[in-house]
C-alpha cells in the first residue's frame, strides 16, 4: 500500500472498530486532516445508524454536513464515547504531535470530551521520539513575539536542542505571506529542531506560557487505540498506562 492507501486502510479499521459501538444516540467525535477525511467518507456509509458528530474544525464540519451527517455543537453534548483523528507523529506510548492542519486546539478540546481516542495513521507517522515534525503552538496574535521568546527559554531549560530550534509564524502560503489564521482567530507558531524526550513535561511547560492557547503535543491525554497502517497491513495498538 502507498501512503494514501494506508490512510484509507487505517480509517477503514477505525470504522470496523466503531461498527458494534454505533447506536441510535451515538455522537462521534471527528478529527481533521486527510486521514480523517477518509474516515468521514467511510463513516457516512453508516449515517442512518448513529445520531451525528462533533467536529474538530470547520473543514471537517463541512465535509460531515455534505454527507448528511448532523453536526452537533460540543456545548450541547455531555460526553462523547469516542474521538477518531489522525496525527503528525505518534510514539509507542501513543503520545502524539498534531496540528499540521491547524486544528490542534479544537482537536484537543474534542479529545478531552471523549472517553476513547482512536488514532488513525499511516506508517510514516510512527516515531521513536517526537520532534522531527515541527510542533504547532496556537497563540493569541498580540503575544506571538513574546511566546516565541518564552519557547526559546523553555527549550534551553529543558535542553530540547536550542541550537537547532527555529520558531516560525505559519503563513497562509509562502506566496501570500500573511499569517495563517485558525478557526479560533489565532495564529500558529511552528517549532522545529526540538527532540522531545518527555512530551508530558514539555506539554505542561508550553501550556503555562501566557499567550499560548494550546500546543500540538497530545501526551497528557494521548491516544487509547492506534490503527497504524503499514505497506503490508493494519496493526492495532491499545495503550494502558498500568
Ligand atoms: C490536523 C491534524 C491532523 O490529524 C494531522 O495533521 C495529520 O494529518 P493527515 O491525516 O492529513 O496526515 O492534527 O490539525
Amino acid at each position: 500500500m502507498n501512503t494514501e492507501e494506508q490512510k484509507k486502510a487505517a480509517a477503514t479499521a477505525a470504522v470496523e472498530w466503531l461498527d458494534s459501538r454505533l447506536h441510535a444516540d451515538t455522537i462521534v467525535g471527528v478529527g481533521t486532516g486527510s486521514t480523517a477525511d477518509h474516515f468521514i467518507d467511510l463513516l457516512a456509509l453508516h449515517r442512518a445508524r448513529f445520531a451525528g458528530a462533533v467536529s474538530s474544525s470547520t473543514r471537517s464540519a463541512e465535509r460531515l454536513a455534505r454527507h448528511g451527517i448532523r453536526v452537533f455543537d460540543l456545548n450541547d453534548v455531555v460526553e462523547l464515547p469516542m474521538y477518531v483523528d489522525g496525527a503528525d507523529e505518534i510514539t509507542a506510548q501513543l503520545e502524539m504531535t498534531k496540528g499540521g492542519g491547524g486544528a490542534l486546539t479544537r482537536e484537543k478540546i474534542v479529545a478531552a470530551a471523549s472517553r476513547i481516542f482512536v488514532c488513525i495513521a499511516d506508517a510514516s507517522k510512527r516515531v521513536e521520539k517526537l520532534g522531527a515534525f515541527p510542533l504547532p503552538v496556537e497563540v493569541i496574535p498580540m503575544a506571538r513575539a513574546q511566546v516565541v521568546r518564552a519557547l526559546g527559554t523553555l527549550g534551553r531549560e529543558r535542553a530540547l536542542g536550542e541550537d537547532a530550534m527555529r520558531a516560525s509564524i505559519r503563513l497562509r502560503s509562502a506566496a501570500d505571506g500573511t499569517p495563517y489564521i485558525t478557526d479560533n482567530g489565532n495564529c500558529i507558531v511552528d517549532v522545529s529542531g526540538w527532540t522531545i524526550a518527555d512530551p508530558r513535561a514539555v506539554e505542561a511547560g508550553i501550556g503555562a506560557i501566557v499567550g499560548v492557547v494550546e500546543s500540538g503535543l497530545f501526551a497528557l491525554r494521548g491516544a487509547d487505540v492506534l490503527f497504524l497502517a503499514r505497506p503490508e497491513g493494519v496493526e492495532s495498538h491499545h495503550w494502558s498506562a498500568t
